[in-house]
């Protein structure tokens, strides 16, 4: 059995809500560019290289997806991996977590400088209320991607929220073991179909309640944005 598309994000209908709410107000205050895709490419798309440059662009689509979790109004909301933490501006009591010190990394700029290991599981066992990943718990092989969208809900607590996306082209070439950046141009479309396949599979029947699921490998292998496998649950 296949795991279907469940609530998917559409695009042109949410940015037709979005441009209604106030939070749309605020964030169009500060960025040149509001975009509503979850596709780097569409994105820029028809702009020169020097035109994006000189653009400062905030891709909206992400609060279809957060919008779920501060539904819940959580008393912390974990960004997983936040790298930037560029949500924190816009999202009530977000912490943002990341192995990467601002002091060595240029865009770094959590909240809390943890690493994400086995103890942080342990120990975090069920005590988030609601907590979202972006392409940071991808580093892994493809074929271990049931495992780790598990060991990533178990850090949310009973009725709490969690939003997890992974770059299927990543899992790959940790699976494959490639040198090259492997994208839908490198690797055979019927590979590609299978690929999306596999996923779909192993990921059906989660031991949680999905709320959305998305899967777009099949339209693009490497998404570095906000991933080709997106899955929102309630625990
Ligand atoms: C591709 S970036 C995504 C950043 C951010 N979520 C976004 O969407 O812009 C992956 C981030 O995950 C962080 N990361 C990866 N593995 C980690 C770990 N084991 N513990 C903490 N942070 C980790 C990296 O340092 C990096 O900042």
């Amino acid at each position: 059995m296949y795991q279907e598309d469940l609530n998917p994000y559409n695009s042109s209908e949410y940015e037709k809500f979005f441009k209604t709410t106030l939070l749309y107000k605020k964030i169009s205050k500060n960025y040149d560019l509001v975009s509503f895709d979850n596709d780097l490419m569409q994105i820029i798309n028809g702009l020169t290289t020097r035109t994006v440059l000189s653009l400062s662009i905030l891709d909206a689509a992400p609060f279809y997806y957060l919008q779920y979790l501060t539904d819940l109004n959580p008393s912390k909301i974990y960004d997983i991996g936040c790298r930037a933490n560029l949500f924190k501006k816009y999202v009530p009591n977000l912490i943002g977590i990341d192995v990467l010190a601002a002091k060595k990394d240029r865009d770094a700029n959590a909240d809390e400088y943890l690493k994400i290991n086995n103890r942080f599981y342990e120990e975090n066992f069920e005590t988030m209320e609601a907590a979202f990943a972006i392409n940071s718990f991808h580093f892994f092989p493809l074929k271990k991607i049931r495992e780790r969208v598990i060991q990533f809900s178990s850090l949310i607590s009973k009725g709490g929220r969690g939003w997890i996306t992974f770059n299927a082209a990543i899992m790959l070439e940790r699976q494959v073991k490639s040198k090259i950046r492997l994208n839908s141009k490198n690797i055979p479309e019927e590979e590609v179909e299978k690929l999306e396949k596999f996923v779909r599979k192993e990921l059906y029947d989660l031991p949680f309640k999905l709320e959305v699921f998305e899967c777009t490998i099949n339209k693009e292998l490497d998404s570095p944005l906000t991933g080709n496998v997106r899955i929102l649950f309630t625990k």
